[in-house]
């Protein structure tokens, strides 16, 4: 028998879910009056942006969470890749359940990784199994966890702080910083600089849009990045046979790729390491660019984390900083949402009143943004707060398929930030150029801060 406190816990919870529900109608109802009375573009389109806006998000998911938790629709919201319809899961257990049963629930990307690597897949793109399994391996030898602590981190801090420091008085948070650290890393620590830094970053930047946002498959689109993709592998096939012809005293990501093609070790080809470094190029740029942009712009929208932040960066608390900045990032995390295709007729949260049948060919957004502000699993989830447990987390997926970049990201983001929390007189700069701005991409193209003389 449950204790009375349990009983009035789980009472708490409900009537909070309830009451966040209730509460998110006005607000919605005012997003859709303000996309009325808009005037650029059609209703549809301003009412979809308006909703797109990370607090509008979270607040279309608290109705959704105590009203329809799980949602099934026939509209095709995605035409990018194959699907018969839609269907939105937006609880905790709901959302970590569709990213574990990667049986059921298969990743949609290998066509357009196809396209991109010239015909080959990446894991990102494969189903577990074989090839799943020796290319995570295989990069997982290159790219190793223990390098973070003694190499990688000591290099994005002190990159970070020189880009700051030569910036002045005022910093265009991606252009100067976000997108330039990443590039760095790829430079000195995986030997794949690119022709130049602007490009390297342009190509991936591209190419990330190609395969995973580019929901409606613009033409335009499509042909840019596929020339950003034929270019980035032209480069890394060039790369890799200079390197082979002659080798270079350096152990780097590359150095060791080719070690490993030298033991025999199978899908480590000159192919295969082009077409796992072109992966991991791409997964790493414009995400950790968005990440530490988004994080830094939620600071700004809750001052106390700001002044925590800061006074975190100021006395060298590492792991003060990066559970303030992780917990800013839970606020408008780089995918509120991750899709599935599923590969079977499936059930989504079997045995329980929420329970909702797919059917084969459905697309599953799994909301990740919403799981982390689930009440009944985030402990006061509207609160900023840096004593979470980590498993609260959803930032970087979950299952099979759950981030390769995991530990670098936890590092890099606050790295990045830092020298910009230690900055005195720390700032928006003034009206629109002060808010982050994408420029109609998916990405944080401008974000100027300002800070006094040093
Ligand atoms: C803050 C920055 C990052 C964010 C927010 C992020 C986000 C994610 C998410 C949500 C997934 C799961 C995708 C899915 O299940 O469909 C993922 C997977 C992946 N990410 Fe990241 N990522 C970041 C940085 C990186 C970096 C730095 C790298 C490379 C070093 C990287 C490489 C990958 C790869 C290869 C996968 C696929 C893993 C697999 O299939 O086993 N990511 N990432």
């Amino acid at each position: 028998m449950l204790p009375a406190s349990a009983w009035l816990g789980a009472l708490r919870t409900w009537v909070l879910i309830l009451a966040y529900g209730l509460l998110a109608i006005p607000h919605l109802l005012w997003i859709a009056a303000q996309a009325l009375r808009g005037a650029d573009g059609s209703f549809g389109s301003r009412l979809g942006r308006a909703l797109a806006a990370p607090d509008a998000l979270r607040t279309g998911f608290d109705f959704a969470r105590a009203f329809v938790p799980n949602l099934n629709l026939s509209r095709r919201f995605i035409t990018a890749y194959d699907n018969r319809g839609s269907a939105l899961v937006t609880r905790y257990d709901d959302v970590k359940d569709v990213l574990r049963r990667d049986g059921e629930f298969a990743v949609v990307y290998a066509p357009r990784m196809m396209a991109v690597t010239g015909g080959h897949n990446f894991f990102l793109g494969m189903q577990d199994g074989p090839d799943y399994q020796r290319d995570v391996s295989n990069m997982r030898l290159v790219v190793r966890r223990a390098d973070i602590a003694g190499r990688v981190a000591p290099f994005l801090h002190d990159t970070a702080a020189a880009l700051v420091a030569a910036a002045g008085t005022r910093i265009d948070v991606p252009q100067q910083l976000t997108q330039r650290v990443p590039a760095r890393l790829l430079a000195v620590y995986f030997g794949t600089p690119g022709p130049d830094e602007d490009q390297l970053i342009e190509w991936a930047t591209l190419v990330f849009w190609y395969l995973f946002a580019d929901l409606k498959a613009d033409p335009e689109l499509g042909r840019r990045a596929l020339t950003a993709a034929a270019g980035l592998r032209a480069w890394l096939d060039d790369a890799i046979r200079a390197r082979k012809a002659q080798p270079l005293p350096v152990d780097d990501v590359l150095a060791r790729c080719l070690t490993l093609q030298a033991a025999g070790l199978p899908g480590m080809d000159d192919l295969g390491i082009r077409n796992n470094l072109l992966g991991l190029i791409v997964g790493a740029i414009p995400t950790q660019s968005k990440a530490a942009v988004q994080a830094l712009g939620q600071l700004f929208e809750h001052p106390a984390a700001l002044a925590g932040a800061r006074q975190a960066a100021l006395c060298d608390d590492d792991e003060a900083l990066t559970r303030h900045v992780l917990e800013a990032l839970r606020f408008d995390p780089v995918n509120p949402m991750i899709y599935r295709h599923a590969s079977c007729d499936a059930v989504i949260a079997p045995n329980t009143l929420r329970a909702m049948r797919v059917p084969q060919g459905t697309m599953v957004f799994a909301a990740n943004l919403s799981a982390m502000f689930d009440p009944l699993r985030v402990a006061d989830p509207r609160s900023f707060r840096t004593d979470r447990p980590w498993s609260d987390y959803l930032l970087w997926g979950d299952g099979l398929h759950s981030c390769f970049g995991a530990h670098l990201n936890r590092v890099a983001l606050p790295a990045m930030l830092k020298p910009l929390l230690r900055l005195p007189g720390l700032r928006r700069a003034a009206g629109a150029e002060g808010r982050i701005d994408c420029q109609g991409t998916p990405f944080p193209v401008h974000f100027r801060i300002e800070c006094d003389p040093v």
